[in-house]
């Protein structure tokens, strides 16, 4: 490796180099050149709190399983504000620290999801989910569309107890459990109820209830992909976070069935690799306690949350959300929405692109989240279908 490589620090190969050229590349979500450096500003800083503190250097040990406490603390503050959620506060207890998202959803589904579950997914969805679903992780991947509103529920309903009745008659065990007695969920719905990406759909509250019956009825477990939901811009509160429709009834099993999986990669940078599950405490105890994923790393990053604890403390985090929702992504939406209006009425741009654009007006991110040259532009035309 080259001295310039390691200055680079970029994943080569696969990333496009986002931050290093003119060219914008609207395909990729990921911060500019001038956004990572205010995040490296609120590193540093935080950093700096942190090693004040007596024992600041256990951050480089291994870690409590489910985080530092303060950091489930501070979180669950940060999240409580920005939420503000009238149905359900977030409780630190339903923590969980993970390396992102994509952790998350690689630690309910190895640990949570019989090796034979069936998995929903919206169509399109997050393309890189469903190869982690279907080709990492072996799952078959049963299609429901979207609707103006999000999934289509009538569908899902139909697909879910049809899934069931066929694994009856095949004789499988709907309770199959894991080799330690705990129970394992025989089908799981991936979700991306608030600002879904391809599309910027939000799940509407009538249709959020209506998950989670349905959920309840087929004993079915609900992944939320839960990391735009802060980027709002209709004065900064979004909508209900699925979960919390789910709030208080937590089942037979006592694990409840809805998990949100959030992420600092959108709200800070992704370089971080840090992350948060919330599902009821016992959800939460199960993963900590029983897996051997994290009995062997203990907290999947230790150091990254034991400084973001700082910067949540010192209210860093809020400040660069609210600076990304109300300056830089405000300003950015405002410009790709007129140019892309301007092709669209002058039918360079097809009704599909239309579409989106309107339902994007309600979060500014996944159009603007890079600087932008009109001239240079790179669009995401392609919507991925599951078959
Ligand atoms: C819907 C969705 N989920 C997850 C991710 C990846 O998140 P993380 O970097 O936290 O793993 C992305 C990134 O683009 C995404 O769009």
């Amino acid at each position: 490796m080259s001295p310039s490589d390691v200055d680079e620090g970029l994943a080569d190969g696969y990333f496009p180099d986002v931050d290093t050229t003119d060219v914008v590349d609207l395909r990729t979500g990921a911060p500019d050149k001038g956004q990572l450096r205010e995040v490296k500003d609120i590193f540093c800083r935080a950093a700096q709190e942190h090693s004040r503190l007596p024992r600041a250097d256990r951050l480089f040990q291994y870690g409590p399983m489910r985080g530092p406490p303060r950091f489930t603390r501070e979180l669950a503050t940060f999240l409580n504000a920005g939420y503000a959620s009238a149905l359900s506060p977030v409780r630190p207890a339903g923590l969980l620290a993970t390396a992102g998202a994509t952790s998350g959803l690689w630690l309910v589904t190895s640990v949570l999801l019989s090796r034979r579950a069936v998995v929903f997914v919206e169509s399109p969805t997050y393309f890189i989910a469903t190869h982690i679903l279907r080709s990492d992780l072996g799952h078959r991947l049963v299609p429901v569309p979207m609707e103006k509103d999000g999934v289509d529920v009538d569908v899902l309903d139909r697909k879910v107890a049809a899934e069931k009745e066929q694994m009856h008659l095949r004789g499988e065990d709907c309770e199959e459990g894991s080799s330690n007695g705990h129970k394992r969920f025989w089908a799981m719905f991936y979700t991306i109820p608030t600002f879904h990406n391809p599309t910027g759909v939000c799940v509407s509250p009538a249709k959020s209830s209506r998950i989670v019956d349905t959920a309840r009825r087929h004993d079915l477990l609900v992944l939320c992909d839960d990391v735009y939901n802060l980027l709002c811009n209709d004065g900064g509160t979004p909508p209900e976070r699925l979960l919390a429709y789910a709030d208080g009834h937590d089942g037979e099993s006592g694990l409840g069935n809805v998990v949100s999986n959030g992420s600092f990669s959108k709200l800070l940078g992704p370089g971080l690799r840090l992350g948060w599950l919330e599902a009821c405490p016992a959800l939460i105890d199960r993963l900590a306690d029983g897996t051997g994923l994290l009995r062997s790393s203990g907290c999947m990053n230790n150091a990254a949350a034991g400084i973001i604890t700082a910067a949540l403390g010192l209210g860093l985090v809020r400040d660069h959300v609210r600076h990304l929702r109300d300056d830089v992504y405000a300003d950015r939406f405002d410009a790709v929405y007129r140019v892309l209006r301007q092709f669209v009425l002058t039918g360079k741009i097809g009704v599909v692109v239309q579409s989106w654009v309107e339902s994007w007006i309600g979060n500014r991110y996944f159009f603007p989240l890079l600087s932008f040259s009109v001239r240079k532009l790179i669009l995401p035309l392609v919507a991925i279908n599951i078959r």
